[in-house]
């Protein structure tokens, strides 16, 4: 790492009364897996739609390996510098495999399609017509597009989306080893459990605002909240035991009891201290996540604001 690969300032797109993205800034180091997440709308696709020279910021800049977005001399080396995979990705459906892989090809005086199609398992499936794959071999195809060229930044705009467990983590597979060969990416993603796994430091946009950005880890610390354990049911007792011995408790609509712990040991005290009551019961265990962490940054946005995000 240490250089820069992308510099964002102050980035900001509006549609007629609607600010899409409103002043976005960040950086993304070479080689860093950056993870864009946020609710529907935020305003993900259109900020990294930006980036790719797709759409033309309102005001503000970024630039890519130096490269400003804003000045059209650069769009042809910021397009050979990049590989896309639209959120919206299509190919042409009468075409193979391979020929769709060659058209990206030609589009960026890229020669590696057999290496790429071998790399993410499609060499086998080259001769097949896009049209006819399932939705997961679809996707695969757009990833293999993305990546001929040997792109220096990749942006994969959900690129799991709508796809079965084991293709998730195949594609999983494929961002670790362009992270491995040093290439940047940028993800945007619904999955929670993508974002933890995959990227060095993730941001939260709401309403095309920058909410929270840094490493998960960090984030996790700061607004995560504490583990919870959840009980199916605890009689009256055991809650006021609990209660008794210090602890957080809430108890949901639906008779479910969460007892909140801040440390791991007082897993095993909450849970001896129930024994102690002959109680044996083994709750479920929720710890913080990156999950809670943008419930609870979405959250704070909407009671700020008193309405929905
Ligand atoms: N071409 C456009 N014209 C007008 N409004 C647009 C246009 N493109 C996007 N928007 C609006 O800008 C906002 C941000 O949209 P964007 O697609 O960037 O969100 P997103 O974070 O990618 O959402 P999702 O998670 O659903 O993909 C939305 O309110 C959307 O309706
Ligand atoms: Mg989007």
């Amino acid at each position: 790492m240490g250089s820069t690969a992308i510099v964002v300032e102050d980035l900001t797109k509006r549609y007629g009364d609607l600010v899409a993205v409103d002043r976005v800034s960040f950086t993304v180091d070479e080689g860093e897996v950056f993870a864009l997440l946020g609710p529907n709308g935020a305003g993900k696709t259109t900020t990294v739609e930006m980036l790719e020279c797709l759409r033309t910021p309102t005001s503000g800049n970024a630039y890519l390996k130096g490269f400003s977005i804003r000045d059209p001399s650069s769009v042809r080396e910021i397009k050979r510098l990049i590989g896309v995979l639209p959120q919206e990705f299509n190919a042409v459906d009468n075409l193979t495999v391979h020929e769709n892989v060659e058209l990206a090809a030609a589009a960026k005086g890229a020669k590696n399609v057999r290496e790429v199609l071998e790399q993410l398992g499609l060499w086998e499936l080259r001769k097949r017509t896009f049209s006819k794959l399932s939705g997961g071999l679809k996707r695969r195809v757009g990833i293999a597009m993305a990546l001929v060229g040997d792109p220096e930044i990749v942006f994969l705009d959900e690129p799991t989306t709508g796809l079965d467990p084991e293709a998730r983590r195949e594609t999983w597979l494929y961002v670790k080893q362009l992270k491995k060969s040093g290439v940047t990416v940028v993800i945007t993603t619904h999955y929670m459990e993508e974002a933890e796994r995959l990227s060095d430091r993730v941001a939260i946009i709401v309403r095309g605002r920058i909410a929270v950005m840094g490493e998960v880890r960090r984030l996790v610390v700061e607004y995560g909240g504490k583990t919870k354990l959840v009980f199916e049911e605890l009689d009256g007792r055991a809650e006021s035991l609990l209660r008794e011995r210090g602890y957080e408790l809430e108890v949901a609509p639906d008779g479910r009891t969460v007892v909140k712990v801040e440390r791991h040991q007082e897993i095993y005290e909450v849970l001896s201290a129930l024994r102690s009551l002959s109680l044996d019961v083994y709750p479920e265990i929720r710890q913080a996540g990156l999950e809670e962490v943008f419930l609870r940054v979405i959250g704070s946005r909407l009671s700020e604001r008193g309405e929905l995000v």
